[in-house]
């Protein structure tokens, strides 16, 4: 072997000085944030976001007593490409569709209708459906269940007490006297309709609810959705006189329309627009005018 050939072969680097130069903590280090960046790349390459395209953060609450390792509430992050006109509810059924099929929250009509996705959204009760991305301020969406309701998992809680409140004003119409004619329509004069117009708007998300301090500290008090619905009735003068007596003494009793304490939460967060506080105050002012005795 000639000392050319002999001093080629003692310069080239060995296998084992490689493994050493790669295998400094520097090195190391480099290399796993440079397989991260390009893992979230691939990610995005997979979900069809292009580089330049904007995309918006969900920091989405997550709870799962049924699950093993999922029985402490978290958060998890979601990146979904943003677009136009995208509501809270169409980046979590991206997150759900994209990223983890068990993600959990409720929704049916996709027009403020039907009430079933009330959310805490960047610390406000809000329909999820209803909240365009665009109109919230912070970069992060926050999302998580109802205040002051059980979770049952994830984004979904535990509606029954809710319900048991609105059963108890009996939410019916219950008519003093019905047409002789049973085809015929009950008419309503147009003041009447005019002042119970907004009550009837009323769609049982449990927004309202969710955001009384009172509700929260009184699991009986009937809380506003309820009360609403009571006044819905009671000042429909279709139902007659006693019907309406019946109707102030559920909601004068001790968890009713004296536990608010006017503070406007409920009329702030109805994504209907009800004028809550309003008609629980109207309301008041009935059941005095009810109780006065004059000797
Ligand atoms: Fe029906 Fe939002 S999905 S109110």
């Amino acid at each position: 072997m000639s000392t050319i050939e002999q001093e080629t072969e003692t310069d080239e680097p060995t296998d084992e000085s490689t493994d050493v130069a790669v295998e400094s903590p520097g090195d190391r280090r480099r290399a796993e944030k440079r397989e991260r960046t390009q893992a979230r790349e691939d990610q995005r390459v997979d979900e069809g976001i292009s580089e330049h395209e904007e995309t918006i953060t969900l920091k989405v609450f997550r709870y799962d007593p049924e699950v093993e390792g999922k029985e402490e509430p978290r958060f998890d992050d979601f990146t979904v490409p943003f677009h136009k006109g995208m509501t809270v509810l169409d980046a979590l059924i991206y997150s759900r569709d994209h990223y983890d099929s068990s993600l959990t929250f409720r929704h049916s009509c996709r027009q403020a209708v039907c009430g079933s996705d009330a959310l805490f959204i960047n610390g406000s009760q809000r329909l999820a459906c209803k909240t365009q991305i665009a109109d919230l301020d912070a970069g992060t969406i926050r999302i998580e269940p109802l205040p002051h309701q059980e979770v049952v998992k994830d984004l979904v809680v535990d509606m029954e007490h809710f319900y048991d409140q609105m059963e108890a004003v009996e939410p019916y119409f219950d008519a003093d006297e019905l047409p002789e004619d049973e085809l015929e329509e009950q008419r309503q004069d147009r003041e009447n309709r005019e002042k119970v117009k907004m009550s009837t708007r009323c769609i049982w998300c449990g927004a309202c609810m969710s955001s009384c301090n009172i509700a929260a500290g009184d699991n009986e008090y009937l809380g506003p959705a309820a009360i609403n619905k009571a006044y819905r009735f009671a000042m429909d003068e279709r139902e007659g006189e006693q019907r309406k007596q019946e109707r102030l003494k559920i909601i004068e009793q001790e968890h009713g329309v004296w536990r608010c304490q006017t503070q406007f939460s409920c009329t702030e967060v109805c994504p209907k627009d009800i004028p809550l506080t309003e008609h629980i105050q109207e309301l008041k002012r009935e059941a005095v005018k009810n109780n006065l005795k004059f000797w």
